[in-house]
């Protein structure tokens, strides 16, 4: 099978370095990539939403599958680009077309799927500039804190946390009037504040079937013990210590079974990922939100954990045949630590030289690259997150403490990372 896979960050180098050991897979390509899918396949110079530039890989590759990794394709259309293009028409896709990247991509449409579908979810207001008095009024009389949340993508950033009314009204005019995350916030969502523990549980689909992978829980904040802007991500953890057979139960038959029924349902034939963000309360799972892809950090530990063979997995999608599959998983744990550029999630600088990458021990860890590139034969900074290491354990201190010692023998100018990965299980 001749695979191309849009991407750029860790989650794809993970993709990637699983696909790449899979003997169905004949050749790898990698678009854009980073230096670290240079070693697991061909990276390709493109962008993730340039169809052109896909579609003339796709013909001059000979590609039989493409693997979107982020969202931002998905909800463009990729997907739909390339089962409606004649030329491209028996290329299996894996990633959702624009209707169901929805899920991702409209707080909206995925909080109303959930109301149609019973799933557990957060009660919830939508509001844009149509009802704005009444927005502002439904804040001044809502219990604190309140969560707002942009309606379309908004790089992470679209959901903003107000502990009193003064600022979530701020927020609120913000989002509305003044356009802060442009079109995205012009309609906003405002949930009630769930207090829990996070979790995410990953599913993929076949348009019918589906199988549930490793689950995992990230670290998003910046800061040691949870402080500080929210990231992209900045550690995992799979298994969830606390995610029993009972939990798992209540999420399969509560959000897992509803979601996949409702997608039916509802005519989305809906073949890739689904990413399932939840927040537990008193054991009981309320969904947070879904993505259409996979989580990056989340993939660094998944996707190590995963025994099957990858190709073989995404070829049952494709001939809708995950019902012959039953998922096989590594019993250790995994955790991963990232390193991030100094100022990140603010301002940071690109184009520090990263220093030992290859003196990590193979033994137990494995060293993702996320943002970096191939620069005069070396490899350079080129994003706010750079690099995770992955390590297997018999516990997550065990492991985070594994990756530690490795990310020791790993630097570059500015290199932060948080110590405390995995605290609450220790
Ligand atoms: P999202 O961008 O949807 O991943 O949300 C970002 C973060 O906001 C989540 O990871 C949660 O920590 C938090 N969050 C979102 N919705 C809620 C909620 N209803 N209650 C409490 N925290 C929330
Ligand atoms: N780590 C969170 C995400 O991928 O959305």
């Amino acid at each position: 099978m001749r695979i191309l896979l849009l991407g750029s960050g860790g989650r794809e180098h993970a993709l990637a370095w699983k696909l790449s050991q899979s003997p169905l897979c004949e050749s790898l390509f990698i678009a854009p990539g980073n230096a670290g899918t240079a070693s697991c396949g061909i990276n390709l110079d493109f962008g993730v939403t340039d169809f052109e530039s896909i579609k003339k890989a796709c013909l001059d590759k000979k590609i039989d599958l493409v693997i979107v990794g982020p969202e931002e394709p998905l909800v463009k259309g990729v997907t739909d680009f390339i089962i409606n293009s004649p030329a491209l028409k028996k290329i299996d896709v894996i990633g959702p077309d624009k209707k169901g990247a929805q899920l991702e991509g409209s707080k909206a449409f995925a909080k109303a799927f959930m109301m149609r579908h019973n799933i557990p979810t957060a009660a919830y207001k939508e509001f844009t500039v149509d009802n704005y008095a009444e927005g502002v009024r439904y804040l001044q009389k809502h219990q604190l804190p309140i969560v707002l949340k942009a309606d379309g993508l908004a790089a992470g950033k679209g959901v903003v946390i107000c502990e009193n009314h003064l600022e979530a009204i701020a927020e609120f005019e913000l989002m509305i009037q003044m356009a802060k995350f442009g079109d995205a916030g012009k309609r906003v969502v405002v949930e009630d504040f769930l207090q829990g523990v996070e979790m995410s549980v990953f599913v993929l689909m076949d348009g019918k079937n589906y199988v549930i992978l490793p689950e995992a829980k990230d670290y998003k904040r910046i800061g040691e013990g949870d402080t500080g802007p929210n990231t992209g991500g900045m550690g995992a953890v799979s298994p969830v210590p606390f995610a029993d057979a009972v939990l798992m139960k209540k999420i399969e038959e509560k959000a897992i079974k509803p979601t996949v029924a409702g997608l039916q349902k509802e005519g989305l034939e809906y073949r890739g990922f689904i990413f399932f963000g939840f927040m537990i309360v008193k054991n009981e799972p309320f969904m947070i939100e879904y993505n259409c892809r996979m989580g990056d950090p989340e993939t660094e530990v998944v996707i190590p954990r995963l025994k099957n063979d990858l190709v073989e997995l995404f070829e049952a999608v494709s001939h809708q045949q995950l019902d012959k599959v039953t998922i096989e998983t590594d019993p250790r744990t995994v955790c991963t630590v990232v390193a991030v550029s100094g100022g990140y999630p603010g301002e940071y600088k690109k184009g520090y030289e990263i220093q030992g990458l290859e003196e990590v021990n193979p033994a137990d860890s494995i060293l993702f690259q996320m943002g970096t590139v191939l620069k005069d034969g070396k490899v350079v900074t080129q994003g706010g997150r750079v690099f995770c290491i992955s390590s297997y354990g018999r516990s997550v201190f065990d492991a985070v403490e594994i990756s530690k010692e490795e990310m020791q023998k790993v630097s570059f100018t500015g290199m932060e990372y948080r110590n405390d990965i995995g605290y609450e299980f220790e």
